[in-house]
């Protein structure tokens, strides 16, 4: 018999509660998720609802109230600061809902960022980094710094950032909410292609309804639980 499969993300009766007050409002309320490799996630949700809030948790950025975290079985509390760093940059990637790239570093070094904290030479970071740049229709602003940019080519920078090291799971949060309808078709198009050749866990927060039909699985987040839709 096969061995069942370990999920890429799991989250195991989360709470989160901003306020450290007992009684204050559960964001996340005893909130059970799991994700496995090829598996496409939509997560949909009033503004306020805590959608950043859980990704932030599941990307280990944030830490819950009560209960437990996994990558790909591993509880990631077990985890110092260091290695926490090291198993994210090797398991995940994160598009934040607000870009978060380096003001001082062009587009190309922003992305080749993660690769060069692998320990991958300057020359093959830059080349692998440029190629996703120009996966996501950016080749002419290569060499550009953030703060040059539209907050669409940002956010495209940020999601080449974040596929530059075909991570197991990528958490995106709204990464099209900046783009015209054309240009978010091609990015999320980018990030299912990886989904689906390569397997990699996609978990999408999005307003678009149009988007979160084209994944596997959409999920409601209202009043800290998680309501499957579809
Ligand atoms: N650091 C914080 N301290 C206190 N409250 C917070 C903090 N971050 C978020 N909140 C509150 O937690 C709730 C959930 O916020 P969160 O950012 O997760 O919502 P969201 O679903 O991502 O919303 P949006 O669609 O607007 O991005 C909100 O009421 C927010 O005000
Ligand atoms: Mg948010």
């Amino acid at each position: 018999m096969n061995k069942p499969a370990t999920a890429v993300l799991r989250c195991s009766n989360v709470i989160k509660q901003y306020d450290s007050e007992p009684d204050s409002p559960r964001i996340l309320d005893d909130l059970n998720f799991e994700l496995f490799a090829g598996q496409s996630v939509a997560i949909v949700g009033a503004s306020g609802s805590g959608k950043s809030t859980l990704l932030h948790i599941l990307g280990g950025l944030d830490q819950p109230s009560a209960g437990e975290v996994f990558w790909n079985g591993e509880n990631i509390s077990v985890f110092n600061e260091a290695d926490l760093g090291l198993q994210r940059n090797l398991n995940l990637g994160f598009v934040y809902q607000f870009h978060h790239l380096l003001p001082e570093f062009s587009a190309t070094d922003n992305v080749a960022m993660p690769l060069r904290l692998r320990g991958i030479a300057k020359a093959k970071a830059r080349a692998q980094a440029q190629a996703w740049l120009a996966t996501v229709g950016l080749e002419h602003r290569m060499n550009a710094l953030p703060g040059q940019l539209s907050g669409g080519e940002r956010q495209r920078v940020a999601v080449a950032r974040a596929l530059v090291t075909e991570p197991k799971a990528l958490l995106a949060d709204e990464p099209t909410g900046n783009l015209d309808t054309h240009t978010a078709d091609l990015v999320f198009a980018e990030m299912k292609r990886m989904n689906q050749t390569l397997g990699v866990a996609l978990v999408l927060v999005t307003h678009a309804n149009s988007l979160a039909e084209k994944c596997d699985i959409v999920m409601r987040l209202h009043e800290g639980r998680l309501i499957r839709e579809n």
